[in-house]
Parts: structure tokens; sequence; C-alpha cells
């Protein structure tokens, strides 16, 4: 950074020196007669004119010499150093200049570790790699190449890999991130780039799941283990909530969710990548498979202070003056509506606030009945989220969703 400073004053005081000794040439002799005057006149038109030429002359041969076709554009053939230097210069300059305005929230919460580290491991091992293979051999003949994180991530600010990892590099095949809508996925994964050198295989492969886990393959059960290196294994969950838990949950609401994903109408780019490989067969399986597993829930949750109880007076009677209205008039309801109303009994406290957050700020998407939720979030505080969430949390799913 400093250097590049250094190299900017320079070239500002070599072009300041030039243009002075231009602008004074003709002033410091002496010029007596009008011809004379005349005369210097002359030269300085011409000297733009031949000046001009030129440009216009480097212009045609330069635009020859790409339409000869001449210009390699292989990526075997490398950078010249100094082309190299020159973009790797640019997209520094770039990034910290677009960096400058974004705040990075706390970024060490385990849960968000381990998001980022499911994130990295299916959308960014296959070009910057793990630590059991850290290059990647196809990756490797890319132009540029895609360094290995762990050894260039303390170059970067943590505002500044947060933008890399959402916009991408221009040029380079480094992608943006697949949803746009929402940033807290992607501070995700910069809180596991942070964690990164610290980690060796046997923690890294803690953080991701088993390895057979992260293949995605076409058999049922090898697409089954790869929901499970994030859901967990029977659809309980791992993480403490990095991903929901999807046993017991209604059928409809998983199936109508992974088309919604699959077709980008609900946003996550966690979960998008994922539900877009999938054909509909498999969807319609998998919502029955996670449907009919029991959501068995491993212990109580404490009550934080009454929270509980707090939660249960909004989610029974919704908060009048609020204009909420009560969560379980849908969400514990029986009946034909019902299957469209997911089931929160036994979720991971903090993904439903998560959620609420996101239909609070229009960022969560969802399916057809998703506006539903619409008039319920926008007037819910942070208080009353996490309270109504440590209800749902605490509670056993009704035995009608879980036994279907
Ligand atoms: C298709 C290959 C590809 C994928 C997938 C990919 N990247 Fe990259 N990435 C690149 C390339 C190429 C560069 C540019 C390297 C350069 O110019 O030095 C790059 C650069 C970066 C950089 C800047 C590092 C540096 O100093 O050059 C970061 C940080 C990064 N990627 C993070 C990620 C993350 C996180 C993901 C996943 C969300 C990801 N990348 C996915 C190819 C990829
Ligand atoms: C890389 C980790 C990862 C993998 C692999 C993964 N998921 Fe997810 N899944 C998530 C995360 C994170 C969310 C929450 C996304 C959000 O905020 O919308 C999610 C959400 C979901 C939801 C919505 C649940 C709800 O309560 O709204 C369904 C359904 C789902 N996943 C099914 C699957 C299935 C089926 C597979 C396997 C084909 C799978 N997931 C694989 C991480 C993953
Ligand atoms: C009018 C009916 C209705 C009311 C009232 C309602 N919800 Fe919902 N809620 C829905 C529907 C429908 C969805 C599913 C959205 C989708 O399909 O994408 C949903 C989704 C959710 C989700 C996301 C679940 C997941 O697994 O991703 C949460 C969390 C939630 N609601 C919490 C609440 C809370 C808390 C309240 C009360 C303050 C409430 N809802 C009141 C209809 C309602």
């Amino acid at each position: 950074m400093r250097q590049s400073v250094k190299i900017l004053l320079l070239l500002a005081a070599g072009a300041a020196g030039l243009f002075k000794k231009v602008a004074a040439a003709p002033s410091d002799r002496e010029i007596n007669s009008k011809d004379e005057q005349k005369h210097s006149k002359l030269t300085l038109w011409q000297a733009a004119k031949v000046l001009i030429l030129a440009g216009v002359a480097v212009g045609v041969i330069g635009f020859l010499v790409l339409i000869s076709g001449l210009v390699p554009i292989k990526a075997s053939s490398g950078h010249w150093r100094v082309t190299r230097w020159f973009l790797t210069f640019a997209m520094h300059r770039s990034v910290g200049t677009y960096s400058t305005p974004i705040e990075a929230p706390p970024l060490s919460d385990p849960v968000l570790v381990q998001k980022g580290a499911s994130a990295y491991e299916n959308n960014c091992r296959v070009c910057h790699g793990s630590p059991k293979l850290p290059h990647p051999p196809v990756a490797q003949h890319m132009l540029p190449r895609p360094p290995y994180l762990p050894h260039v991530v303390s170059e970067w600010d943590t505002e500044e890999l947060f933008h890399i990892v959402k916009h991408g590099l221009k040029f380079t095949g480094m992608p943006a991130w697949p949803s746009q809508q929402r940033d807290d996925e992607v501070w995700a994964v910069v809180a596991f780039l942070l964690e990164f050198p610290k980690l060796d295989q046997n923690s890294y492969r803690g953080l991701v799941g088993t390895d057979a886990a992260a293949e995605f393959g076409e058999a049922f059960d090898q697409v089954l283990r790869h929901c499970e290196s994030c859901h967990g294994p029977q659809g309980m969950g791992r993480g403490f909530g990095a991903a929901p838990r999807l046993a017991g949950q209604k059928v409809d609401y998983l199936y109508s969710s992974l088309s919604a994903y699959a077709r980008q109408q609900r946003y996550s780019g966690i979960m998008q990548p994922v539900a877009a490989r999938l054909n509909e067969e498999q969807m319609q399986r998998l919502a029955q498979h996670y449907a009919n597993l029991p959501r068995n829930l491993p212990t109580e949750t404490p009550d934080a202070a009454g929270a509980v109880e707090r939660g249960q007076k909004i989610a029974n009677e919704g908060i009048r003056e609020q204009r909420i209205p009560a969560c379980n008039s849908c969400h514990r309801q029986s009946g034909p509506r019902n299957p469209i109303y997911p089931e929160l009994s036994g979720q991971y406290a903090n993904y439903i606030v998560l959620q609420l957050k996101l239909f609070q700020r229009e960022q969560r998407g969802g399916t057809s009945y998703a506006h539903l939720m619409r008039h319920v979030a926008p007037n819910l505080s942070n208080d009353q989220m996490q309270d109504v969430a440590n209800y749902y949390e605490s509670l056993a799913p009704q035995v009608a969703s879980a036994a279907r």
C-alpha cells in the first residue's frame, strides 16, 4: 500500500515536471520580434500535430495487431512479469477503494465459522484447495492461478475479503457469490477464511463433515450423504444451527423450499447450487425422506430468564399494539392449510432468528406462500425474535406433522 502511494506520487511529480517544462519553454526565451513569436507558436502546433499523429498511428497499429489475432490469449503462456504486476496492482487498488465503506460484524461465532466452512468446501475448494490437496491440479492451470488461501488471507483486510468473496474478481475466473441479495452468508465465509490458516487436515475435515459426504454423487444415498454433511445425520442438524433441522418438517414445505432455491426464488448461495443439481424426482424423494424422520430433540433447552414464557405469549396471542398476529394461528395449525406452514418446533433458535431478520430485510425470498410472513416479521424487535425463537426451540414438534 505505502509502496503504491509512493509510485503514484513519483509518477505525478514526473508528469508535473514535464508539463512545467513544456509550458515554460517559450517564455524562458527572450522573444523580441513578432516573427519569432509566430515561429515559436508554429513549432508548438507542429509538435502537437506530430504527437496526435503518433497517437493515431499507435492506435491503428494496435488495432491491426488485434485483428491479426497475434495477441496470445493462451492461459498456458502465462503473463509477462510487468502485466502480472499491473493486474495485481489494479486489483489491490480497486478492492481497497470499494471496500472502504464496508463494516465487518463480529465474526468469532463458531456457528458462522462452521457455516462458512461448509460453504467453502462446496463453492470454493475446487479452485482454492483444502489442507488435503492445497493445489488442485486442473485449477493450477488457470491464469491467474487461484492461490491456496491460508497463504494469502493475511494480505487482505476483513472488509476486503468480504468484497472479493461477494463480488468476485473480473478477468480472473474468481466468481461472485451466487446470491447477491444477502450478505450474512458471505460474512460466514469470511469468518471461516480468518480461521483457515490455523486448520490442519483433521480439523478441516471435522468442520466440513467427512470426505465421503462432500462428494455429490448420482445415487440417492450419495445425494443424501451430501445433505447430511451440513444437515447432520438423520436431518437433525450439526454445528449448532449452521444449517436447519429437516427431520419431521412438512413434506410440502420441504419440496417447495428445494424447488424455490433451485429457481432462485429463495436466496442462499449455499443451498441454491445444491438444489439446482437435483432433479424433480430426487427433490420429491428427499422431501419425503426428511419428513418421515423423527425430530427427536437431544435435551431440554434451558430457558434464558423467562424468554420461553415471553415467546410463548407472542406465539399464542401475537402483539396487538405492534400489529403482530399470533404465530401459532399458522405455525401450529392443523387442517387442510397445514402443509404450507413450516414446522418451527424443535428448530434451532438462531436459525429462526436469522430467517426472521431475512424476512424483515426482504432478503429471504421463499415459496409462493412466503408473502404471508411479510406482515409478521417487520414489526418484531430483536429481543422479541429471540424470545419467540427460544420458545419454538424448546417445543416438541406436533405428532401429526412428524408421523405422515
Ligand atoms: C473457478 C475457480 C474459483 C472459484 C470457484 C473460487 N475462486 Fe477465488 N480466486 C480464483 C482466482 C483465479 C483468483 C485470482 C487470483 C489472483 O489474481 O491472484 C481468486 C482470488 C481469490 C481471492 C483473493 C486472493 C488473492 O490474494 O489473490 C480470495 C480471497 C478468493 N479468491 C476467495 C474465494 C472464495 C471464498 C471462494 C468460494 C466462495 C472462491 N474464491 C471461489 C478462482 C476461484
Ligand atoms: C453446504 C451445506 C449444505 C448442504 C450440502 C445442504 N444444505 Fe440444505 N441448507 C443449508 C443451509 C445453510 C440452509 C439455510 C439456508 C437459508 O438461510 O435459506 C439450508 C436450508 C435447507 C432447506 C430449507 C429448510 C427450512 O426450514 O426452510 C431445505 C429443505 C434443505 N436445506 C434441504 C437440503 C437437502 C435435501 C440437501 C441435500 C441435497 C441439502 N439441503 C444440502 C446448508 C446445506
Ligand atoms: C399468516 C400465516 C403466518 C403467520 C401468522 C406467521 N407465519 Fe411464519 N411462515 C408462514 C409461512 C407460509 C412460511 C413459509 C414461507 C415459505 O414458504 O418460504 C413461514 C415461515 C416462517 C419461518 C421460516 C421457517 C424456516 O424453516 O425457514 C419462520 C422462522 C417463521 N415463519 C416465524 C414466524 C413467527 C415467529 C411468527 C409470529 C411472530 C410467524 N411466523 C407468523 C406463515 C405465517
